[in-house]
C-alpha cells in the first residue's frame, strides 16, 4: 500500500510531503530546501517565517516553518524579516532614553497585530504598554522568550518595533546590574579543577550545584 501523502502549495508551487513533517523537512525531502530561509531548525533563531492560509478558511497567521506541520491544501508563503540594527542600550533603562532609541514607542494604536503573530505568544502588545508606563522588570520577562523572528515589527502597521525594545530593556537592565567583580586566577583554577572531576554524570551533578550557588564549595 501507498505512504498516505499531503499535499500542499509553498510559494505558489505544489509540494508533497508524508503527514507530520514540518513544512521545513517536508521543502528538504523535496529538494526545495534552498527555498525556505533556516537556522536552528528548532524554533529557536527565528529563520524560518512564513504566513500561512488553510485550505477550509481557517486564518493561519504567521508562523515559523520549522515548527508548522504540514496539512492537505494549506497554501504557504515566505515571510522573511530583514534584521533591523539594534540601538545601544543604556544604563538602566528609563522612559526618555528608550524614546530617544525609539521614538516610535508611542505610536502604538493597539491594534494587537503584534500579539497574533508572535509564534512564542509572547503578549507583544500588553508588553509594548508596559514600556509606556516603565514597567521594566515586566517586560524584560514578557520578553525572555523572545526568538527575534521580526514578525511582530513586520505586522506593525505603526513601524513600533516591540522586539527590539523588548531586547533593549533586557539589555538595558542587565548594564545596570551590581558589576560582578572579576574572579581571582588562582579562584578560577579551583573552580575548574572541581568542575571537572568525576565522571559525566558527577561533573554535571557539579555544574548544576555551581549555576544553582555560584561558587563551589570550599
Ligand atoms: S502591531 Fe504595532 S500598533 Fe499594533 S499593537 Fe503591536 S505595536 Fe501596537
Ligand atoms: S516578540 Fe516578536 S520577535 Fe519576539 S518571538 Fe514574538 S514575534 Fe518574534
Ligand atoms: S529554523 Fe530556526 S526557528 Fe525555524
Amino acid at each position: 500500500m501507498q505512504d498516505p501523502t499531503v499535499q500542499f502549495k509553498y510559494a505558489g508551487e505544489l509540494v508533497t510531503a508524508r503527514p507530520g513533517d514540518t513544512l521545513l523537512s517536508a521543502l528538504w525531502a523535496a529538494g526545495k530546501g534552498e527555498s525556505m530561509q533556516a537556522g536552528c531548525g528548532g524554533g529557536v533563531c527565528g529563520a524560518c517565517t512564513v504566513s500561512v492560509r488553510f485550505a477550509d478558511g481557517r486564518p493561519g497567521g504567521t508562523d515559523l516553518g520549522c515548527m508548522r506541520l504540514v496539512e492537505e491544501g494549506m497554501e504557504v508563503f515566505p515571510c522573511p524579516v530583514e534584521p533591523a540594527p539594534a540601538k545601544t542600550p543604556a544604563s538602566g533603562p528609563a522612559p526618555e532614553t528608550l524614546r530617544a532609541s525609539y521614538p516610535t514607542l508611542d505610536r502604538c494604536t493597539q491594534c494587537r497585530s503584534c500579539t497574533a503573530a508572535c509564534p512564542m505568544t509572547i503578549p507583544v502588545m500588553d508588553s509594548v504598554l508596559r514600556m509606556q508606563r516603565g514597567e521594566w522588570q515586566a517586560v524584560a520577562e514578557d520578553f525572555t522568550t523572545c526568538i527575534h523572528c521580526g514578525l511582530c515589527r513586520m505586522v506593525c502597521e505603526d513601524k513600533v518595533q516591540p522586539h527590539n525594545m523588548g531586547l533593549w530593556v533586557r539589555r538595558s537592565l542587565a548594564l545596570a546590574e551590581e558589576e560582578i567583580p572579576p574572579v581571582a586566577a588562582d579562584v578560577e583554577a579551583r573552580e575548574w579543577d572541581w568542575l571537572l572531576a568525576g565522571d559525566s554524570g558527577e561533573r554535571l551533578r557539579r555544574a548544576e550545584v555551581f549555576r544553582r550557588e555560584g561558587r563551589v564549595p570550599a
